[in-house]
């Protein structure tokens, strides 16, 4: 008789993580990082990857399966829109990227006409999923993606600076010696040089980060704030000079946004989305703090802020309203 080997301690349960069906569209580098975060993280049970471009989706989407052995089950093929069809979620990375040296906002006029299509061409194939921006400029991208489908905000989440947040995150953690996952630190507003990093929220540990800072014997002074603003404010400048764009960080933070919708998990991530009125601003999509499940943005979180990071603030929501205006959204 052979018994059974007890291989499991503890309770013996496996540990489930809910996985949905994720559509992307635009297979370029941003599109295909995320779905190879996707497939790695086991976030997505299934990941379909749409591009105008049907030989480069193929052939990202080949890429990726080869690493689903190593990882967990996770179904990655290309297709049309229509195979889209019960998407929980669509990633939206079709457009131009930046050059060397252009600012996000430059992008604007382009890409607005690239989402045009493809925002009805989603809503058509699967008009229950939540779109997730990734496109820049990606507040306004947020906003126009928000007015051309109709959807409800809530159901239209921009990446915004959940990138910069986690480049702020790992700046601290650097300087202090510490885990970025013990930092917490927002930036606030536009994903782009407006964007303001709110200083006097961080914390590590829940210590004030200037207080952890003391106690570690590692002050933040005036320069090694400064230091800290510039390595997150330039940091897709340089790394776009150095190679040319950047897709590995918002492909594991858009992959991050996925787990919050899949798994209903109710993070509190630093996301864009059209909100009613950002102190004075009315219908302008920006990045706050929100709670992120599976119905899409829950709630949105104003943090105190000083006077002069809320001037920052307000000063950003103008510059977005007015680039949103512009266009007609
Ligand atoms: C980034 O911040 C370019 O928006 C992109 O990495």
């Amino acid at each position: 008789r052979i018994a059974a080997a007890p291989h499991l301690s503890g309770c013996g349960c496996s540990r489930q993580e809910a996985a949905m069906k994720v559509g992307i569209v635009g297979a370029g580098m941003v599109g295909s990082a995320a779905g190879y975060a996707l497939a790695l993280t086991g976030h997505a049970s299934h990941v379909v990857l749409v591009d105008r471009n049907a030989a480069l989706a193929q052939a990202q989407a080949e890429d990726i399966a080869h690493a689903v052995p190593f990882a967990s089950a996770c179904v990655v093929e290309a297709g049309d829109y229509p195979a889209l069809a019960g998407a929980g979620v669509v990633i939206l990375a079709a457009g131009v990227a930046q050059q060397p040296g252009e600012t996000r906002l430059e992008l604007l006029g382009r890409n607005a006409e690239v989402f045009a299509e493809v925002v009805a061409a989603v809503r058509s194939a699967a008009p229950d999923a939540i779109l997730l921006i990734a496109s820049n400029p990606v507040d306004v991208m947020t906003q126009a993606a928000t007015r051309m489908s109709g959807l409800p905000p809530g159901r239209v989440i921009g990446s915004g600076t959940i990138l910069d947040t986690a480049r702020f995150r790992s700046l601290l953690a650097r300087h202090l010696g510490i885990a970025p996952q013990s930092v917490h630190a927002l930036v606030l507003g536009e994903h782009g040089d407006s964007e303001v990093l709110a200083w006097s929220t961080a914390r590590a540990g829940s210590v004030p980060i200037g207080a952890f800072a003391d106690q570690m014997g590692r002050p933040l002074t005036e320069a090694a704030r400064a230091a800290i603003d510039e390595g997150v404010r330039r940091a897709a400048y340089r790394i776009i000079a150095g190679k040319g764009a950047t897709w590995y960080g918002i492909g594991a933070g858009l992959a991050r946004i996925v787990r919050a919708i899949a798994a209903d998990q109710r993070d509190v991530l630093t996301v864009s989305m059209l909100t009613p009125e950002v102190l004075g601003v009315r219908d302008v999509a920006l990045s706050l703090p929100r709670v992120v499940g599976a119905a899409g943005v829950l709630a949105d979180l104003h943090p105190e802020l000083t006077a002069e990071e809320s001037e920052g603030l307000a000063a950003s929501a103008r510059l977005l309203k007015d680039s949103a205006t512009s266009l007609g959204f």
